[in-house]
């Protein structure tokens, strides 16, 4: 019957439709010997950036710290973070042999885009005010205290109170900042502002600051991961290992340094051309830094978004998405934050509710679009978490390697919107990483407020030495 004949025509369209987004998205898939591969690849480019004085893909930068916290560290310390969209400034109490004791006072400034990428002189103007209206807040404008200075961005180290900016990563783009000492950039705009002095001790990255924080609490702590607007990985590492400084080897209690490897490089030199779509070279191609970290485009909160929406795109241009009409929401740049992913995939949404965040987006839907958008949304994450995962298995299993043993047990702080919002990101990360180094028992932790009370620990460190 006529009936019978249009239904089966209807359904016939519809598993083509669904054979089309399948293929599509087949290109995230990943095989166990694909990410076998990108665990090999890490291994390598986390070996020659040790071994390297020249550009690698992975920098390998010293971060000067020598040893995770004892616990001894005590004293009011002044924490500032500037690493995605915000600075933070923060007041960290530390009292001696009373861990659970820390007090935590802070403020979040947003900076606003044409500071991002505008001059630096501006940019760290910006900052000192920010800073300035925290001590006010805190009734603590002349008290000269000793800050740490938590900066995201990789810098090369001589010391642990200076770091020459290598490059902007994650959309800054701030003029005059690359190649300079961004602690005398930071000491030089407090005393252009002349209204409050300040001891900035250290520098560090989020990912170090997170593992400080975390091994605060658990003393198997040697790893710091961030899974956020952007990714990376520190470890630490043996300093004989490290050739691109410390030449001979220091007092035994220098046998170690924590090492920010800038994970977010790996296939800056092509090494990852065979996994990366069409879609990610679209996403790479629109940064403010072209063929600039491949590793972190693929993987993190600021990238994974323009992946699905370049998806998105190309699924409604070939008619099966959004009735075919492509709209200027759709054209618009960063319209899927991380948050949007995050409540999309949700298993306990609803596909009402999936529909319904596609209208706050302004994306009109139906049932099987917010179908297929829940799908795509599901490939691009997933392959995010497992290609962590399989950078995270080079990690624990050189650092197995390292210390000569079968069996390694280590704890990794973790840190970042990602990992910590996303429904299933850290589940297939850690299933990766358990399925890629057997030989691993790999804990994640959750840091709080990690890369500032990091930053005031390391400070405290610091600042100790040079009482003695
Ligand atoms: C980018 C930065 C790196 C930082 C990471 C996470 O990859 O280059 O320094 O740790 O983002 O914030």
């Amino acid at each position: 019957s006529k009936g019978a004949a249009l239904v089966t025509a209807v359904a016939q369209r519809l598993a083509s439709r669904k054979r089309q987004v399948d293929e599509t998205l087949s290109s995230f898939k990943l095989s166990q010997e694909q990410l076998q591969l990108v665990k090999a690849r890490m291994r390598a480019g986390l070996e020659a950036g040790l071994k390297s004085k020249g550009p690698s893909a992975i920098k390998m930068l010293p971060s000067f710290v020598y040893h995770t916290p004892d616990g001894t560290e005590n004293g009011k310390y002044l924490a500032l973070d500037l690493g995605g969209t915000n600075f933070r400034a923060m007041l960290v109490n530390f009292k001696k042999s009373l861990q659970q004791n820390v007090r935590l006072y802070h403020k979040i400034y947003t900076i606003p885009l044409e500071i991002m990428q505008g001059t630096g002189e501006e940019l760290f103007d910006h900052l000192a005010q920010c800073i300035g209206d925290f001590l006010d807040y805190m009734g603590m404008k002349n008290a000269r205290l000793p800050a740490g200075f938590t900066f995201s961005f990789p810098c090369e180290q001589t010391a642990i109170d200076t770091g020459t900016l290598v490059s902007w990563t994650k959309g800054f783009k701030a003029t005059n900042c690359e190649g300079h000492d961004v602690v005398s950039m930071l000491r030089e705009a407090i005393k252009r502002r002349n209204e409050f002095e300040l001891d900035i001790a250290a520098v560090v990255n989020d990912t170090v600051g997170t593992m400080m924080s975390c091994a605060y609490e658990d003393p198997q702590c040697e790893i710091g991961l961030i899974a956020g607007t952007g990714t990376n990985v520190c470890y630490m590492e043996e300093v004989k290992n490290i050739e691109i400084c410390c030449g001979e080897q220091g007092a035994a209690e220098m046998l170690k340094m924590c090492v920010n490897t800038e994970w977010g490089g790996l296939g800056d030199d092509g090494s990852l051309d065979d996994i990366i779509t069409p879609y990610d070279t679209e996403v790479d191609q629109n940064s403010v830094n072209p063929g600039k970290q491949r590793f972190e485009k693929l993987t993190s909160g600021m990238y994974l978004g323009e992946i699905v929406r370049q998806v998105l795109l190309d699924l409604t241009r070939g008619g099966l998405l959004f009735r075919g009409h492509v709209t200027e929401t759709l054209k618009t740049p960063g319209i899927f934050q991380t948050k949007y992913l995050s409540q999309i995939e949700s298993d306990r949404l609803a596909l009402l509710q999936v529909r319904s965040i596609l209208q706050q987006l302004g994306l009109n839907s139906n049932c099987d679009d917010s179908i297929i958008v829940k799908e795509v949304c599901g490939a691009v994450s997933r392959r995010a978490a497992q290609l962590c995962g399989a950078g995270m298995a080079a990690v624990v299993d050189k650092i197995r390697e390292n210390r000569g043993l079968d069996h390694l047990n280590i704890t990794v702080g973790v840190d970042g919107a990602l990992y910590k919002l996303h429904p299933h990101f850290s589940g297939v990360l850690q299933k990766t990483t358990k399925a890629l180094a057997p030989r691993c028992d790999v804990t994640f932790l959750p840091s709080e407020e990690g890369s500032g009370k990091g930053a005031a620990l390391i400070t405290a460190v610091a600042r100790k030495k040079k009482e003695i």
